[in-house]
């Protein structure tokens, strides 16, 4: 991702962090543990606006970069606001634009799912990038654009961010604990990673069957998935192996 220039911008809030006491390892990841008394009465599902198809695996637009957001529009406004209906529809913690079939370094968190940050409103990432990373933990990562696959997955415990608010106003944060894993799995949405690139060519192995099953549309979800690419029917066979943060 192209490194955005941000003159000093401040620290806009310090260690924006839930306060939940993740041990070793969490469930909370892209996706809110389901539970039907939460789903029946939830007040997060929204009617009001139109819900999009999330796009799974191999689709294309989910493998490549995407582009940086250059200005405002009634377009990028839109989308945001459908981003956060179809990412609340679906119960997920977080929901990047390339998800839903747009290319464009935009991604949107939903604060309401995170321990301790209940009051607050969805946080919306635009040309997010990280500006530094600390320490070590481990979560279980799911994914929305991955249907009941979950893994834990290291990454770095803290960050910083700096990004551009859906104002498009210059913003730079720390995070720990969910947060800071949301927005990771996120920022990495929007190169083109999955968090299942992190695995040994052994676990992915282990996924095979179900990752040739989401290629090929047989995946059963109870939010709209897009029709599968004709030409991506199979899983490919390579695994691209990541550095890491
Ligand atoms: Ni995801």
């Amino acid at each position: 991702m192209r490194q955005r220039t941000f003159s000093a911008a401040p620290i806009a809030i310090r260690h924006l962090s839930c306060r939940i006491d993740n041990g070793p390892v969490a469930h909370l990841v892209e996706r809110v543990v389901r539970n039907d008394e939460v789903r029946g009465s939830s007040p997060l599902r929204s009617t009001t606006v139109p819900i999009l198809p999330i796009f799974t695996f191999d689709h294309t637009v989910l493998r490549q970069e995407t582009s940086q957001v250059e200005q405002d529009s009634a377009d990028l406004q839109k989308l945001i606001k459908n981003m956060i209906g179809t990412m609340r529809n679906a119960d997920g913690l977080g929901l990047a634009a390339n998800q839903v079939g747009r290319s464009l370094a935009l991604t949107v968190i939903d604060l309401k799912h995170v321990p301790g940050m209940e009051d607050r409103d969805s946080l919306v990432l635009i040309n997010p990038a990280l500006t530094g990373t600390e320490g070590e933990s481990v979560f279980e990562e799911g994914c929305l654009s991955l249907p009941g696959i979950r893994e834990e997955i290291v990454r770095p415990a803290e960050i910083g961010v700096k990004f551009l608010d859906r104002n498009l106003k210059e913003v730079e944060i720390e995070a720990d604990k969910i947060l800071a894993r949301v927005i990771q799995h996120e920022i990495d949405h929007l190169h083109g990673k999955y968090f299942i690139d992190y695995l040994s060519p052994f676990k992915l192995s282990l996924l095979r069957p179900k990752l040739s099953r989401m290629s090929r549309g047989e995946t059963d979800t109870d939010y709209p998935l897009a029709p599968p690419e004709p030409h991506h029917t199979k899983p490919k066979s390579k695994v691209k192996r990541l550095r890491g943060m």
